[in-house]
C-alpha cells in the first residue's frame, strides 16, 4: 500500500502564506494573525489562488511571529495581527514587499528579502527540521506530499536486520544526551528474546532552555511517528509510548492528532500498510520532573509508579517496560530515521565528522544577537554558530564561554572558540553535546553565578534516592552561595571540588553523576574568577550583588545619565554634565544601572 494523499484534498497551491504557529509565535497572537490573513485574502477574492497555511516553528522564534510568503520565500518578522492587511495588499496582491516587516541584516544593515539569504538560515543544513515551518503539522496529507511515509514502506520491504544495518551504516547516535549508536541499540533489543517488546519515544525534554524536541513534535509529528514505526519494525515491537513533557500541551495535542490520522489511514493499528505488522502508539503525559527523562525513571512513570531511576543492568533492551525488552530513543533521534531510510545510511554518513554523523539541532540562547533553533552539520565550528548564524554577541561585548549540554554539561571558553562541534571534541574540552542546549555568555556573565544556577536546578530535581546526590548537591550549593557572597575560603573551594567527585562517583543515575559538571568546568577554566570572589571579595562580572558596592566611580563616569534613566527605584541622581550618584538606602540591587552603563563606571 503506497501512502497517498486523501482524494478529497485539493492539490497544494503554489502560492502560500506560511504562518508559524509554534508555541512561541502562538503566544504572540499568531492565531489572530492567521485568521486575519485568511479574512483579507477572502475580501480581495484571492483565497482560491493563495493558501494561508499554519506551520510549526521556523526556528527564529526571537523574531516571531514569523510569516513566509512562498514561493519567493519572503520572510516577515515580528508580524502583528493588524499587519495582515498590508501583507495581503502590498505583497500578495501587488507583488511588492512590506519593507518594514523584512529582517534587517545586523552587519550590512540591509533588508533581506528571502529567508534563504538570511545568515541565520543559510548555513543551516536541515534534516530533522526540514519540514518544520513548511508543512501543516495537523495535516497528514501535507506530510505525505513531501515524501512522508516512504521510509516505512521501504523498511517493510526488507528484513528487520536490513533496517538495523542501514541505521548502523548511517552512524546515527542518540540525540537525547548519551550519544549511543542507535543501530547498535536497536540490534540489542532485536536480539533480546521476548513475546512482547516495547518502543518508547522520550519527549520529556527537561533541560532548561532546550526546545528542539518540542519544535519537532509541534512542527512535524508524523516524521516522529514514522521513525517510531521503522524502529518498531526493526526490533519487533507492537506497542509504543510517546512520553511527552506535561508542559508541552501543543506538542501533546499535535502528536495526538497525528496518531489519530495515521490510525485512520491504516498506518497504525492492525497490519499496518497492509503488512503483517501490528503497531499502536499511546501518548503518556510526563510527570513534571527532570529525572523522569532518565530512561529507567521514565519507564517507572509509564507503569504508574513514582519516577525514580533504577540500577542498570538489566538494561531496558533486556528487561524494560513492564519487564519486557524495550527500546528508548529521543524525539530528534526518531526525527532522523525516515530520511535515513529513504536516502540511505551512506548519504547520512556523508554529513558530519568521522565519528559524529549527520546534523545536530541546537537551542541557541543567552548573550547572542539571534537566538533560536539551529540545525547544523556535526563538526561546524562554534565560532560559525555564534558569529554567523547567531549574529554575534550584542552591545560590542566579548564572547566569554558557551555552556553546552545544559545542567549536565560544561563550558567552552574563548580559547576553544573554533572548536568543531561534535561528540568527541566537546568531550575533550570537558563538556558534552547533551541534548543540544547552547547558552552563550559574555563578560557580563559571572561563571560562579552560572554554575550556581545549573546546580540549583539539579539540586531541586534530585529525586533523593542517593545520599551523595541528595545531600552532596545541597552542600555544594551552599558553598557556591558562600562564594558568591564573599564568605568562602580557599579551603571551601577545595571541599567543593572534593564533594563534586563524591557526587559524581556515588550517584546512581545520570542526574547525580553529571550534576557537578558545570562547577567542575567553570573552576577548570575560570578559577581566577572563583578566587576573585574568595580572596578579593569581588565579582569581576558584577553579577553577585553582595559583592557590588553600587557606587559610581567618578573617574570612569562619562556623565551620560543612562543609569539615572534605567533605575526603577529612583536611587540614582544625575543632572546634565554631572557625575551620577547612587543613594544606597533607596537601591534595590536590581543591577539595572550596571547593565545600562557603557563605561563600567559602577563598582
Ligand atoms: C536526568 C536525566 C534526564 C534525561 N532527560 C532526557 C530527556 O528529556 N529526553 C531524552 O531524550 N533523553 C533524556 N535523558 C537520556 C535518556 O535517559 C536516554 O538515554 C535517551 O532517551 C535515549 O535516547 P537516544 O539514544 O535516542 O539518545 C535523560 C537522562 C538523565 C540522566
Ligand atoms: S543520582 Fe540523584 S536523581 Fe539519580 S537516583 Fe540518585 S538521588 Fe535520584
Ligand atoms: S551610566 Fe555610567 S557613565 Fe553614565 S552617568 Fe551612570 S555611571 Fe556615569
Ligand atoms: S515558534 Fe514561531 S518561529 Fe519558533
Amino acid at each position: 500500500m503506497q501512502p497517498q494523499a486523501s482524494k478529497k484534498k485539493k492539490p497544494a497551491k503554489e502560492r502560500q502564506v506560511l504562518v508559524c504557529r509554534g508555541t512561541g509565535c502562538e503566544s504572540q497572537k499568531a492565531k489572530i494573525l492567521f485568521d486575519n490573513l485568511e479574512h483579507e485574502l477572502k475580501m480581495l477574492g484571492l483565497d482560491d489562488d493563495i493558501e494561508v497555511k499554519f506551520t510549526g516553528c521556523h526556528g527564529f522564534c526571537q523574531q516571531g511571529p514569523t510569516v513566509i510568503v512562498m514561493p519567493a520565500g519572503t520572510f516577515y518578522c515580528n508580524v502583528q495581527p493588524e499587519d495582515a492587511d498590508e501583507i495581503v495588499k502590498i505583497d500578495i496582491k501587488d507583488g511588492g514587499k512590506v519593507e518594514r516587516l523584512l529582517f534587517i541584516d545586523p552587519k550590512t544593515k540591509e533588508r533581506v528579502l528571502s529567508y534563504k539569504d538570511m545568515k541565520f538560515f543559510s548555513p543551516q543544513r536541515r534534516i530533522v527540521l526540514k519540514n518544520c515551518g513548511f508543512i501543516n503539522p495537523e495535516d497528514i496529507d501535507d506530510y505525505i506530499a513531501v515524501g512522508g511515509y516512504q521510509g516505512i514502506q521501504k523498511a517493510l520491504g526488507g528484513s528487520r536486520m536490513d533496517v538495523i544495518n542501514e541505521i548502523k551504516k548511517s552512524g546515527l547516535r542518540g540525540r537525547g544526551g548519551g550519544g549511543f549508536p542507535t543501530g547498535m541499540k536497536w540490534e540489542f533489543c532485536h536480539n533480546s528474546p521476548g513475546d512482547q517488546k516495547y518502543l518508547i519515544c522520550n519527549a520529556d525534554e527537561g533541560d532548561p532552555g532546550a526546545f528542539m524536541d518540542r519544535a519537532v513534535l509541534e512542527g512535524d509529528p508524523h516524521a516522529v511517528l514514522e521513525g517510531m514505526m521503522i524502529a518498531a519494525y526493526a526490533i519487533g515491537a507492537s506497542k509504543a509510548y510517546i512520553y511527552c513533557r506535561a508542559e508541552y500541551p501543543m506538542a501533546y495535542e499535535r502528536s495526538m492528532i497525528a496518531i489519530d490520522q495515521a490510525t485512520k489511514r491504516g498506518f497504525l493499528g492492525k497490519k499496518i500498510f497492509g503488512s503483517d505488522m501490528d503497531f499502536e502508539i499511546k501518548l503518556k503525559l510526563g510527570a513534571g520532573a527532570f529525572v523522569c527523562g532518565e530512561e529507567t525513571a521514565l519507564m517507572a512513570s509509564i507503569e504508574g509508579k513514582r519516577g525514580m531511576p533504577m540500577p542498570r543492568p538489566p538494561f531496558p533492551a533486556v528487561k524494560g517496560l513492564f519487564g519486557k525488552p524495550t527500546n528508548i530513543n529521543n524525539v530528534e533521534t526518531f526525527g532522523n530515521i525516515a530520511t535515513i531510510m529513504t536516502k540511505g545510511g551512506d548519504w547520512f554518513a556523508s554529513v558530519g565528522t568521522e565519528k559524529s554523523k549527520g546534523t545536530k539541532v541546537f537551542a541557541l540562547a543567552g548573550k547572542i544577537s539571534y537566538s533560536g533553533l539551529v540545525e547544523i552539520p556535526m563538526g561546524t565550528p562554534l565560532r560559525e554558530i555564534i558569529d554567523e548564524i547567531g549574529g554575534g554577541i550584542p552591545n560590542k561585548r566579548k564572547f566569554k564561554a558557551a555552556q553546552t549540554g545544559g545542567p549536565s554539561g560544561g563550558c567552552i571558553p574563548s580559547e576553544h572558540f573554533d572548536i568543531p562541534m561534535d561528540y568527541e571534541n566537546l568531550t575533550q574540552v570537558g563538556s558534552i553535546m547533551g541534548s543540544g542546549g547552547l547558552i552563550v555568555t559574555d563578560e557580563t556573565t559571572c561563571m560562579v553565578d552560572m554554575a550556581k544556577f545549573f546546580l540549583g536546578f539539579t539540586q531541586k530535581e534530585s529525586c533523593g534516592k542517593c545520599v551523595p546526590c541528595r545531600l552532596g548537591t545541597k552542600k555544594m550549593l551552599e558553598v557556591l552561595g558562600d562564594i558568591s557572597k564573599g564568605k568562602a575560603t580557599m579551603e571551601d573551594l577545595e571541599q567543593l571540588l572534593e564533594l563534586a567527585q563524591d557526587v559524581k562517583g556515588g550517584s546512581l543515575c545520570g542526574l547525580g553523576q553529571t550534576a557537578p559538571n558545570p562547577v567542575l568546568s567553570t573552576v577548570r577554566y575560570f578559577r581566577d574568577e572563583y578566587e576573585a570572589h574568595i580572596l578579593r571579595k569581588e565579582c569581576p562580572a558584577r553579577v553577585c550583588v553582595d559583592l557590588i558596592k553600587f557606587e559610581v566611580n567618578e573617574e570612569n563616569c562619562q556623565k551620560c545619565g543612562l543609569c539615572f534613566k534605567a533605575c526603577p527605584a529612583g536611587a540614582v541622581s544625575w543632572e546634565k554634565k554631572q557625575t551620577a550618584k547612587i543613594d544606597v538606602s533607596k537601591c534595590i540591587k536590581c543591577r539595572s544601572c550596571i547593565l545600562a552603563c557603557r563605561f563600567n563606571a559602577i563598582d
